[in-house]
Protein backbone atom coordinates (compact mmCIF):
# COMPACT_ATOMS: atom_id res chain seq x y z
CA UNK A 1 0.00 0.00 0.00
CA UNK A 2 1.32 3.60 -1.23
CA UNK A 3 0.92 6.24 1.96
CA UNK A 4 1.60 8.75 0.23
CA UNK A 5 -0.42 9.95 -2.84
CA UNK A 6 -0.45 9.41 -6.64
CA UNK A 7 -0.84 12.33 -8.31
CA UNK A 8 -4.60 11.80 -9.39
CA UNK A 9 -5.42 11.46 -6.08
CA UNK A 10 -3.76 14.16 -4.75
CA UNK A 11 -5.51 16.24 -7.94
CA UNK A 12 -8.75 15.11 -6.45
CA UNK A 13 -7.89 15.91 -2.86
CA UNK A 14 -6.73 19.64 -3.64
CA UNK A 15 -10.02 20.02 -5.70
CA UNK A 16 -12.07 19.03 -3.08
CA UNK A 17 -10.29 20.94 -0.85
CA UNK A 18 -10.76 24.13 -2.32
CA UNK A 19 -14.46 23.71 -3.40
CA UNK A 20 -14.81 22.54 0.44
CA UNK A 21 -13.11 25.96 1.75
CA UNK A 22 -14.38 28.29 -0.58
CA UNK A 23 -17.59 27.55 -0.92
CA UNK A 24 -18.64 24.85 1.28
CA UNK A 25 -17.35 26.13 4.56
CA UNK A 26 -18.81 29.36 4.42
CA UNK A 27 -22.51 27.74 4.59
CA UNK A 28 -22.24 25.42 6.86
CA UNK A 29 -23.59 26.72 9.71
CA UNK A 30 -26.28 27.65 7.60
CA UNK A 31 -26.59 24.61 6.42
CA UNK A 32 -27.31 23.13 9.90
CA UNK A 33 -29.81 25.64 10.68
CA UNK A 34 -31.76 25.97 7.77
CA UNK A 35 -31.04 22.12 7.63
CA UNK A 36 -30.84 22.17 3.86
CA UNK A 37 -28.00 21.90 1.31
CA UNK A 38 -28.39 24.45 -1.52
CA UNK A 39 -28.92 23.20 -5.16
CA UNK A 40 -25.96 25.05 -5.91
CA UNK A 41 -23.35 23.01 -3.41
CA UNK A 42 -24.55 19.82 -5.05
CA UNK A 43 -24.41 20.94 -8.28
CA UNK A 44 -21.07 22.28 -7.71
CA UNK A 45 -19.91 18.79 -6.54
CA UNK A 46 -20.82 17.41 -9.36
CA UNK A 47 -19.37 19.68 -11.82
CA UNK A 48 -16.22 18.74 -10.48
CA UNK A 49 -16.48 15.24 -10.38
CA UNK A 50 -17.03 14.65 -6.62
CA UNK A 51 -20.42 12.59 -7.06
CA UNK A 52 -19.01 9.88 -9.07
CA UNK A 53 -15.34 9.76 -8.13
CA UNK A 54 -14.82 6.01 -8.06
CA UNK A 55 -17.40 5.47 -11.34
CA UNK A 56 -16.25 5.14 -15.00
CA UNK A 57 -15.88 8.02 -17.49
CA UNK A 58 -17.89 5.61 -19.76
CA UNK A 59 -21.44 6.45 -17.57
CA UNK A 60 -20.08 10.38 -16.65
CA UNK A 61 -18.13 9.23 -13.70
CA UNK A 62 -14.09 10.60 -12.47
CA UNK A 63 -12.78 6.95 -12.91
CA UNK A 64 -10.51 8.56 -10.14
CA UNK A 65 -10.71 5.64 -7.59
CA UNK A 66 -11.68 4.37 -4.31
CA UNK A 67 -8.33 6.28 -2.71
CA UNK A 68 -9.17 9.37 -4.75
CA UNK A 69 -13.32 9.07 -3.49
CA UNK A 70 -12.33 8.61 0.73
CA UNK A 71 -9.79 11.35 0.61
CA UNK A 72 -12.50 13.73 -1.10
CA UNK A 73 -14.71 12.77 1.33
CA UNK A 74 -12.55 13.44 3.95
CA UNK A 75 -11.90 17.21 2.91
CA UNK A 76 -15.75 17.75 2.01
CA UNK A 77 -16.47 17.03 5.81
CA UNK A 78 -13.85 19.08 6.61
CA UNK A 79 -15.96 21.81 6.18
CA UNK A 80 -19.63 20.37 6.66
CA UNK A 81 -21.18 16.90 7.21
CA UNK A 82 -24.25 17.44 5.89
CA UNK A 83 -22.31 18.15 2.45
CA UNK A 84 -20.32 15.27 3.10
CA UNK A 85 -23.17 12.28 3.41
CA UNK A 86 -25.09 13.48 0.92
CA UNK A 87 -21.95 13.14 -1.70
CA UNK A 88 -20.84 9.91 0.14
CA UNK A 89 -24.28 8.29 -0.68
CA UNK A 90 -24.71 9.50 -4.16
CA UNK A 91 -21.39 7.81 -4.92
CA UNK A 92 -22.06 4.89 -2.87
CA UNK A 93 -25.70 5.12 -5.18
CA UNK A 94 -23.83 5.39 -8.82
CA UNK A 95 -21.00 2.67 -8.02
CA UNK A 96 -23.80 0.25 -7.19
CA UNK A 97 -26.14 0.89 -10.35
CA UNK A 98 -22.63 0.99 -12.44
CA UNK A 99 -21.40 -2.16 -11.36
CA UNK A 100 -24.82 -4.74 -10.68
CA UNK A 101 -27.02 -3.22 -13.21
CA UNK A 102 -27.01 -3.56 -16.86
CA UNK A 103 -25.36 -1.13 -19.38
CA UNK A 104 -28.66 0.51 -19.63
CA UNK A 105 -29.41 1.28 -16.19
CA UNK A 106 -26.18 2.77 -15.94
CA UNK A 107 -26.56 5.18 -18.39
CA UNK A 108 -30.52 6.10 -17.68
CA UNK A 109 -29.47 6.84 -14.02
CA UNK A 110 -25.41 7.36 -13.43
CA UNK A 111 -24.58 10.33 -15.84
CA UNK A 112 -28.03 12.46 -13.58
CA UNK A 113 -26.02 11.30 -10.71
CA UNK A 114 -22.79 12.39 -11.47
CA UNK A 115 -23.95 15.67 -12.97
CA UNK A 116 -26.17 16.52 -9.28
CA UNK A 117 -28.69 18.63 -11.17
CA UNK A 118 -31.26 16.01 -11.57
CA UNK A 119 -31.40 14.81 -7.55
CA UNK A 120 -29.61 12.48 -5.71
CA UNK A 121 -28.79 8.69 -5.23
CA UNK A 122 -30.79 7.50 -2.10
CA UNK A 123 -30.28 4.02 -0.29
CA UNK A 124 -33.66 3.09 0.70
CA UNK A 125 -32.55 -0.79 2.71
CA UNK A 126 -33.84 -0.17 6.49
CA UNK A 127 -36.98 -0.34 7.84
CA UNK A 128 -38.66 0.52 11.13
CA UNK A 129 -38.54 -2.84 12.06
CA UNK A 130 -35.84 -3.92 9.64
CA UNK A 131 -32.18 -1.44 10.55
CA UNK A 132 -29.21 -3.56 11.79
CA UNK A 133 -31.09 -6.84 10.67
CA UNK A 134 -32.13 -5.99 6.97
CA UNK A 135 -33.03 -9.88 6.15
CA UNK A 136 -36.26 -9.31 8.48
CA UNK A 137 -37.37 -6.48 5.96
CA UNK A 138 -41.13 -6.78 5.10
CA UNK A 139 -41.85 -4.72 1.63
CA UNK A 140 -42.71 -6.67 -0.81
CA UNK A 141 -42.18 -6.27 -4.53
CA UNK A 142 -44.39 -8.39 -6.38
CA UNK A 143 -44.82 -9.83 -10.20
CA UNK A 144 -47.72 -8.70 -12.07
CA UNK A 145 -47.59 -10.99 -15.10
CA UNK A 146 -50.23 -9.41 -16.76
CA UNK A 147 -48.56 -6.34 -17.33
CA UNK A 148 -45.37 -7.63 -19.35
CA UNK A 149 -43.79 -8.64 -16.06
CA UNK A 150 -43.83 -5.23 -14.23
CA UNK A 151 -43.39 -5.01 -10.22
CA UNK A 152 -45.59 -3.99 -7.68
CA UNK A 153 -44.19 -2.61 -4.27
CA UNK A 154 -45.80 -2.54 -1.30
CA UNK A 155 -44.18 -1.13 1.89
CA UNK A 156 -42.48 1.16 4.05
CA UNK A 157 -38.70 2.09 4.70
CA UNK A 158 -37.31 4.54 7.32
CA UNK A 159 -34.00 6.74 7.64
CA UNK A 160 -33.23 6.92 4.10
CA UNK A 161 -30.48 9.95 3.39
CA UNK A 162 -31.36 12.25 1.04
CA UNK A 163 -34.71 11.46 0.15
CA UNK A 164 -36.51 14.66 -0.18
CA UNK A 165 -34.13 15.56 -3.22
CA UNK A 166 -33.66 11.89 -4.57
CA UNK A 167 -33.34 11.32 -8.34
CA UNK A 168 -33.41 7.78 -7.96
CA UNK A 169 -33.61 5.15 -5.16
CA UNK A 170 -32.21 1.20 -4.89
CA UNK A 171 -34.96 0.10 -2.96
CA UNK A 172 -34.98 -3.31 -1.55
CA UNK A 173 -37.91 -5.48 -1.46
CA UNK A 174 -39.09 -9.07 -0.31
CA UNK A 175 -40.05 -11.35 -3.65
CA UNK A 176 -40.03 -14.29 -1.29
CA UNK A 177 -41.33 -14.91 2.01
CA UNK A 178 -40.08 -14.43 5.02
CA UNK A 179 -38.64 -17.14 5.69
CA UNK A 180 -35.89 -17.31 2.97
CA UNK A 181 -34.68 -13.74 5.11
CA UNK A 182 -31.63 -12.35 3.33
CA UNK A 183 -32.20 -15.37 0.40
CA UNK A 184 -35.16 -13.61 -0.89
CA UNK A 185 -34.52 -10.00 -1.24
CA UNK A 186 -34.12 -8.42 -4.85
CA UNK A 187 -33.53 -4.75 -5.57
CA UNK A 188 -35.45 -2.20 -7.57
CA UNK A 189 -34.34 1.11 -9.22
CA UNK A 190 -37.40 3.99 -7.91
CA UNK A 191 -37.50 7.10 -9.17
CA UNK A 192 -37.59 9.88 -7.01
CA UNK A 193 -40.96 11.08 -8.14
CA UNK A 194 -42.70 7.57 -9.24
CA UNK A 195 -46.46 6.96 -8.69
CA UNK A 196 -47.21 4.96 -5.71
CA UNK A 197 -44.24 6.14 -3.41
CA UNK A 198 -45.24 8.79 -0.95
CA UNK A 199 -41.60 10.39 0.44
CA UNK A 200 -42.04 11.74 4.15
CA UNK A 201 -41.49 14.58 6.42
CA UNK A 202 -37.62 14.28 7.14
CA UNK A 203 -37.13 13.89 10.71
CA UNK A 204 -35.47 16.53 13.11
CA UNK A 205 -32.36 15.09 13.49
CA UNK A 206 -29.50 16.13 16.37
CA UNK A 207 -26.78 16.50 13.60
CA UNK A 208 -25.91 16.37 9.38
CA UNK A 209 -29.48 18.38 9.69
CA UNK A 210 -28.91 19.62 5.98
CA UNK A 211 -28.84 16.24 4.75
CA UNK A 212 -32.76 15.03 4.75
CA UNK A 213 -33.50 11.60 6.80
CA UNK A 214 -36.97 10.68 5.56
CA UNK A 215 -39.51 7.28 5.67
CA UNK A 216 -40.64 6.42 2.61
CA UNK A 217 -44.47 4.48 2.07
CA UNK A 218 -44.88 2.37 -1.08
CA UNK A 219 -48.34 1.47 -2.23
CA UNK A 220 -49.16 -0.67 -5.54
CA UNK A 221 -45.80 0.92 -6.74
CA UNK A 222 -45.44 -0.11 -10.28
CA UNK A 223 -41.71 -0.35 -12.04
CA UNK A 224 -41.19 -2.32 -15.01
CA UNK A 225 -39.45 -5.66 -14.85
CA UNK A 226 -36.07 -3.92 -16.36
CA UNK A 227 -35.76 -2.02 -12.98
CA UNK A 228 -34.64 -4.89 -11.15
CA UNK A 229 -30.87 -4.23 -9.84
CA UNK A 230 -28.74 -7.15 -10.30
CA UNK A 231 -30.52 -11.42 -10.24
CA UNK A 232 -33.94 -12.01 -8.66
CA UNK A 233 -33.73 -12.97 -4.67
CA UNK A 234 -29.47 -11.30 -4.80
CA UNK A 235 -30.50 -8.16 -3.77
CA UNK A 236 -29.53 -8.54 0.26
CA UNK A 237 -25.51 -9.45 -1.38
CA UNK A 238 -25.92 -6.36 -3.78
CA UNK A 239 -26.81 -4.62 -0.54
CA UNK A 240 -23.61 -5.89 1.56
CA UNK A 241 -20.90 -4.98 -1.16
CA UNK A 242 -22.43 -2.08 -1.55
CA UNK A 243 -22.35 -1.10 2.28
CA UNK A 244 -18.81 -2.13 2.59
CA UNK A 245 -17.87 0.58 0.19
CA UNK A 246 -20.27 2.68 2.06
CA UNK A 247 -18.53 2.39 5.05
CA UNK A 248 -14.77 3.79 3.70
CA UNK A 249 -16.67 6.58 3.34
CA UNK A 250 -18.41 7.34 6.57
CA UNK A 251 -14.80 6.69 7.57
CA UNK A 252 -13.95 9.27 5.39
CA UNK A 253 -16.32 11.53 6.82
CA UNK A 254 -15.76 11.04 10.74
CA UNK A 255 -12.13 11.78 9.71
CA UNK A 256 -12.82 15.46 8.37
CA UNK A 257 -14.97 15.77 11.16
CA UNK A 258 -12.28 15.61 13.67
CA UNK A 259 -9.96 16.98 11.72
CA UNK A 260 -12.13 20.14 11.98
CA UNK A 261 -12.24 19.88 15.14
CA UNK A 262 -8.95 19.24 15.87
CA UNK A 263 -7.69 22.34 14.13
CA UNK A 264 -10.35 24.93 15.73
CA UNK A 265 -9.53 23.20 18.89
CA UNK A 266 -5.58 24.28 18.22
CA UNK A 267 -6.27 27.86 17.45
CA UNK A 268 -8.84 28.52 20.71
CA UNK A 269 -5.87 26.96 22.44
CA UNK A 270 -3.09 29.28 21.23
CA UNK A 271 -5.42 32.11 21.56
CA UNK A 272 -7.49 31.68 24.50
CA UNK A 273 -5.56 32.58 27.63
CA UNK A 274 -5.81 31.08 31.40
CA UNK A 275 -3.72 31.25 34.55
CA UNK A 276 -1.48 33.86 32.77
CA UNK A 277 -0.74 31.57 29.30
CA UNK A 278 -2.63 30.66 26.35
CA UNK A 279 -4.34 27.14 27.29
CA UNK A 280 -2.48 25.72 24.82
CA UNK A 281 0.77 25.62 26.93
CA UNK A 282 -1.22 23.81 29.53
CA UNK A 283 -0.17 20.29 29.77
CA UNK A 284 -3.71 19.37 30.66
CA UNK A 285 -4.73 20.75 26.96
CA UNK A 286 -1.72 19.55 25.02
CA UNK A 287 -2.19 15.68 26.00
CA UNK A 288 -5.77 16.13 24.64
CA UNK A 289 -4.73 17.67 21.18
CA UNK A 290 -1.91 14.93 21.18
CA UNK A 291 -5.08 12.21 21.77
CA UNK A 292 -6.57 13.57 19.07
CA UNK A 293 -3.99 13.95 16.57
CA UNK A 294 -3.19 10.33 17.32
CA UNK A 295 -6.83 9.05 16.69
CA UNK A 296 -7.17 11.39 13.61
CA UNK A 297 -3.88 9.88 12.62
CA UNK A 298 -4.36 6.25 13.17
CA UNK A 299 -8.44 6.73 11.83
CA UNK A 300 -6.99 8.00 8.47
CA UNK A 301 -4.67 4.86 8.11
CA UNK A 302 -7.48 2.60 8.36
CA UNK A 303 -9.49 3.90 5.79
CA UNK A 304 -6.75 4.15 3.66
CA UNK A 305 -5.80 0.68 3.75
CA UNK A 306 -9.25 -0.59 3.49
CA UNK A 307 -9.83 1.99 0.29
CA UNK A 308 -6.55 0.98 -0.98
CA UNK A 309 -7.52 -3.08 -0.97
CA UNK A 310 -11.00 -1.85 -2.56
CA UNK A 311 -9.40 0.03 -5.65
CA UNK A 312 -6.80 -2.72 -5.84
CA UNK A 313 -9.78 -5.83 -6.47
CA UNK A 314 -8.50 -7.11 -2.73
CA UNK A 315 -11.68 -8.04 -0.09
CA UNK A 316 -11.93 -5.26 2.16
CA UNK A 317 -15.14 -6.00 4.30
CA UNK A 318 -13.37 -6.77 7.53
CA UNK A 319 -11.24 -3.56 6.63
CA UNK A 320 -14.00 -1.24 6.07
CA UNK A 321 -15.92 -2.70 9.04
CA UNK A 322 -12.39 -1.90 10.93
CA UNK A 323 -12.41 1.68 9.62
CA UNK A 324 -15.72 2.97 9.83
CA UNK A 325 -15.84 1.74 13.87
CA UNK A 326 -12.44 3.04 14.77
CA UNK A 327 -12.62 6.22 13.05
CA UNK A 328 -16.70 7.08 13.92
CA UNK A 329 -16.01 5.91 17.67
CA UNK A 330 -12.24 8.12 17.32
CA UNK A 331 -14.38 11.04 15.97
CA UNK A 332 -16.76 11.07 18.52
CA UNK A 333 -14.26 10.85 21.28
CA UNK A 334 -12.04 14.06 19.06
CA UNK A 335 -15.01 16.28 18.92
CA UNK A 336 -16.06 15.29 22.42
CA UNK A 337 -12.68 16.95 23.75
CA UNK A 338 -12.76 19.79 21.57
CA UNK A 339 -15.65 21.20 23.11
CA UNK A 340 -14.29 20.47 26.60
CA UNK A 341 -11.32 22.32 24.94
CA UNK A 342 -13.45 25.78 24.34
CA UNK A 343 -14.99 25.26 27.49
CA UNK A 344 -18.28 26.86 28.35
CA UNK A 345 -18.07 28.50 24.54
CA UNK A 346 -17.91 25.02 23.06
CA UNK A 347 -21.74 24.50 24.28
CA UNK A 348 -22.87 27.32 22.61
CA UNK A 349 -22.84 27.92 18.52
CA UNK A 350 -20.85 30.55 18.55
CA UNK A 351 -18.38 28.00 17.81
CA UNK A 352 -18.49 25.26 14.95
CA UNK A 353 -17.17 22.20 18.39
CA UNK A 354 -20.74 21.70 19.25
CA UNK A 355 -21.81 20.76 15.65
CA UNK A 356 -19.36 18.48 15.29
CA UNK A 357 -20.11 16.55 18.17
CA UNK A 358 -23.61 16.69 16.69
CA UNK A 359 -22.49 15.36 13.07
CA UNK A 360 -20.14 12.79 14.61
CA UNK A 361 -22.61 11.13 17.02
CA UNK A 362 -24.76 9.36 13.96
CA UNK A 363 -21.06 8.13 12.36
CA UNK A 364 -21.49 4.73 14.69
CA UNK A 365 -25.25 4.68 13.75
CA UNK A 366 -25.44 4.82 10.18
CA UNK A 367 -24.36 2.25 7.60
CA UNK A 368 -24.07 -0.21 10.31
CA UNK A 369 -23.87 0.41 13.57
CA UNK A 370 -20.58 -0.07 15.58
CA UNK A 371 -22.07 -2.77 16.92
CA UNK A 372 -22.57 -4.23 13.22
CA UNK A 373 -18.88 -3.80 12.77
CA UNK A 374 -18.06 -5.31 15.64
CA UNK A 375 -20.26 -8.72 14.30
CA UNK A 376 -18.98 -8.62 11.19
CA UNK A 377 -15.31 -8.35 12.16
CA UNK A 378 -15.76 -10.86 14.76
CA UNK A 379 -16.98 -13.47 12.50
CA UNK A 380 -13.65 -13.02 10.12
CA UNK A 381 -11.57 -13.35 13.53
CA UNK A 382 -13.29 -16.69 14.72
CA UNK A 383 -13.74 -17.91 10.92
N1 LIG B 1 -20.25 -9.03 0.75
C1 LIG B 1 -20.82 -10.02 0.00
N2 LIG B 1 -21.72 -10.91 0.50
C2 LIG B 1 -22.02 -10.80 1.80
C3 LIG B 1 -21.46 -9.83 2.64
C4 LIG B 1 -20.53 -8.91 2.06
N3 LIG B 1 -19.95 -7.95 2.80
N4 LIG B 1 -21.96 -9.95 3.88
C5 LIG B 1 -22.80 -11.01 3.83
N5 LIG B 1 -22.84 -11.51 2.57
C6 LIG B 1 -23.61 -12.67 2.08
C7 LIG B 1 -23.23 -13.91 2.88
O1 LIG B 1 -22.10 -14.55 2.32
C8 LIG B 1 -24.49 -14.77 2.76
O2 LIG B 1 -24.48 -15.37 1.48
P1 LIG B 1 -25.03 -16.91 1.31
O3 LIG B 1 -26.49 -16.81 1.63
O4 LIG B 1 -24.78 -17.23 -0.13
O5 LIG B 1 -24.27 -17.75 2.28
C9 LIG B 1 -25.59 -13.72 2.76
O6 LIG B 1 -24.99 -12.47 2.35
C10 LIG B 1 -26.23 -13.54 4.13
O7 LIG B 1 -25.16 -13.20 5.00
P2 LIG B 1 -25.28 -13.35 6.59
O8 LIG B 1 -25.85 -14.69 6.93
O9 LIG B 1 -23.96 -12.99 7.17
O10 LIG B 1 -26.39 -12.25 6.93
P3 LIG B 1 -26.93 -11.74 8.31
O11 LIG B 1 -28.38 -11.65 8.20
O12 LIG B 1 -26.33 -12.53 9.44
O13 LIG B 1 -26.38 -10.22 8.36
C11 LIG B 1 -24.91 -8.40 8.81
C12 LIG B 1 -25.07 -9.85 8.34
C13 LIG B 1 -23.43 -8.07 8.60
C14 LIG B 1 -25.25 -8.22 10.26
C15 LIG B 1 -25.78 -7.48 7.95
O14 LIG B 1 -27.15 -7.70 8.20
C16 LIG B 1 -25.50 -6.00 8.13
O15 LIG B 1 -24.53 -5.48 7.60
N6 LIG B 1 -26.37 -5.27 8.88
C17 LIG B 1 -26.30 -3.83 8.97
C18 LIG B 1 -27.08 -3.18 7.89
C19 LIG B 1 -26.66 -1.75 7.66
O16 LIG B 1 -25.48 -1.43 7.64
N7 LIG B 1 -27.63 -0.89 7.47
C20 LIG B 1 -27.35 0.47 7.15
C21 LIG B 1 -28.51 1.08 6.48
S1 LIG B 1 -28.10 1.98 5.07
C22 LIG B 1 -27.65 3.51 5.57
O17 LIG B 1 -27.48 3.80 6.71
C23 LIG B 1 -27.42 4.40 4.42
C24 LIG B 1 -27.67 5.81 4.63
O18 LIG B 1 -28.68 6.29 4.22
C25 LIG B 1 -26.62 6.67 5.24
Amino acid sequence: MRLSPSETQTLVQRTAREFAERVVRPLAADIDAKARIPDAVVRGLGELGLLAVNVSPDVGGAGAGAVAYALAVQEIARACASTAVTMSVTNMVGEAITHFGTPAQARHYVADLARGDAGLGCFALSEAGAGSDPGAMTTTARRDGSHGGDWVLDGAKQWISGGSAARVFIVWARTRPIEAASKGISCFLVDGNAAGLRVGRPEDKMGVRGSSTVPLEFSGCRVPASAMLGAENEGFKIAMMALDGGRIGISSQAIGIARAALEESVRYAKDRRTFGAPIAEHQAIKWKLADMQTRIEAAHLLSMRAAWMKETGRAFSREAAIAKLFASESAIAVCNDAVQIHGGYGYTRDFAAERHLRDARVTTIYEGTSEIQRLVIARSALA
